[in-house]
């Protein structure tokens, strides 16, 4: 039996703790987890409405996953970069060949397995600079990327690239060590009314003021995760137009929305003839069952990278039980035509969400794909409850925030849910959620919007 009361006391005196002050910092223990449900050290058992960080996609310890996981510990451990091995040339051909090209435009060449979404994006950014020979990135206000900083930026071998290994062609990541990142605004909503987008607009201005000569790729992502905000379907189409028009490079940040979540392989994929050129990803790769993250690179990029010898890699690359968990996952969602699971019970959630919108003065819209939506909450004036609204920077007392008391409402009904900006709820459960499964979860937060419509409009 475990001795709850110890744990506490060594988690509390010990663990570094994320978002939360030690005075604040709420002890939430999970005692085991399975299938859609984790059930707590206290008794309580919460149905995961949320799949964690949207990142749990087949909710936990999946036998599929789980089974390609314990086969693969049986022949290997840890086989460093310089080698290979089954699991590797297996994840990468289900990904690049049997996923990415299997429709068009087949743009994908290769990949690189990494151990997180974090990394992922950073090798993006230092591929996008090393293939362009330019330094800077255009980045969206309100976007997520990750909370890292600065790996490369430490002095000595430093992620450069010999174009001709023959020659002594060296080239440094451009702006090395600096940073080189310039916001671009966010996109409009969904459900903004124009097909006009001052925010592309604005994004044009900002190249032609900083000189597409110095700018080596833009990175957005598809539906803004931690954000939670969907894009207005004309948003990303002209993104690709501007990268094209000035010879961008488009990364496109899938770290939360590829691999089905938003009811097709990618996000781009929502929209006929675009395609990125550098695409990180992560996450529903493995249903996070172990740490992962991948960079997808188009043909051109992979040639460059492949006729040169770049000094990189981190231990981790393309690790033989993480490659095997992906392979696991990406072979069952394509035996199990996954996609139209999600697009299925997307549509019932959906129309769920949509019924409870009409009860409660509090809900402000939803918008998403798929199986990921974000509520926006609103007061009786329909503005955001917490002004600062996604230009939050998390101060005062985060226990009055509407995501936070919706979290507290769902979890007295047996729910997890919740959300990362104030005003914002994210529901993105599990893709092996059952129906009755998305009405419990529906019940719970309807009755959380009643709390709130009570305390705000
Ligand atoms: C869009 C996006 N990019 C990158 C990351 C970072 O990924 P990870 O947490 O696996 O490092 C996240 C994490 O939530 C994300 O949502």
């Amino acid at each position: 039996m475990t001795d709850w009361s110890q744990i506490e006391d060594w988690d509390r005196s010990y663990y570094l703790h994320n978002t939360q002050a030690k005075d604040e910092h709420q002890f939430t223990a999970v005692d085991r987890q399975d299938g859609n449900y984790i059930y707590l050290s206290n008794g309580t058992k919460l149905l995961d409405f949320q799949s964690q960080l949207i990142s749990d996609s087949f909710g936990h310890r999946h036998h599929r996953i789980y089974n390609e996981i314990k086969n693969a510990m049986e022949r290997y451990g840890h086989v460093f970069f310089g080698m290979s091995h089954e699991y590797r040339a297996r994840a990468a051909k289900l990904i690049i060949n049997d996923i990415v090209n299997s429709s068009n435009p087949k743009w994908a060449g290769r990949v690189r397995i990494l151990a997180s979404g974090t990394e992922a994006v950073e090798n993006s950014i230092t591929i996008a600079r090393l293939f362009t020979g330019k330094q800077i990135i255009l980045t969206q206000a309100h976007s997520f990327h990750g909370l890292t900083v600065g790996a490369t930026m430490l002095r000595g071998y430093r992620n450069n690239i010999t174009t001709d290994p023959k020659e002594n062609t060296v080239r440094d990541v451009p702006g090395f060590p600096t940073a080189g990142f310039i916001p671009i605004p966010p996109p409009e909503r969904f459900d903004f009314d124009k097909d006009f987008l001052p925010s592309i607009s604005a994004t044009e201005a900002m190249i032609k003021a900083v000189g597409a000569e110095n700018i080596a790729g833009i990175i957005t992502e598809p539906m803004f995760g931690a954000g939670g905000l969907a894009n207005h379907h004309e948003y990303l189409k002209s993104i690709f137009a501007l990268c094209k028009k000035y010879n961008i490079l488009w990364i496109d940040d899938e770290v939360l929305c590829g691999f089905g979540r938003l009811g097709e392989w990618f996000g781009y994929k929502l929209y006929d003839d675009i395609c990125p050129d550098i695409m990180a990803v992560g996450k529903t790769i493995n249903g996070s069952s172990l740490p992962a993250g991948a960079v997808i690179v188009n043909n051109e990029i992979s040639d460059f990278i492949e006729n040169a010898r770049w000094w990189s890699g981190s231990t981790w690359d393309g690790h033989p039980i993480i490659c095997a968990s992906i392979v696991g996952t990406l072979e069952m969602m394509l035996e199990e035509n996954y996609l139209d699971k999600i697009k299925q019970k997307g549509k019932y959630l959906k129309e769920k969400l949509d019924m409870i919108s009409e009860k409660h003065p509090s809900f402000g819209s939803v918008g998403g794909h798929g199986l990921f939506y974000a509520v926006d909450l609103v007061n009786k004036n329909h503005q955001p409850i917490i002004s600062d609204d996604r230009w939050t920077s998390f101060q005062g007392d985060l226990s009055k925030h509407p995501n936070n008391i919706v979290g507290q409402e769902c979890a007295k009904e047996g729910v997890f849910l919740g959300g990362f900006v104030p005003n914002t709820i994210k529901v993105g459960p599990p893709f092996t959620i059952e129906e009755n499964e998305i009405d419990k979860g529906i019940n719970a937060f309807d009755k959380a919007l009643t709390v709130i419509d009570k305390m705000f409009c």
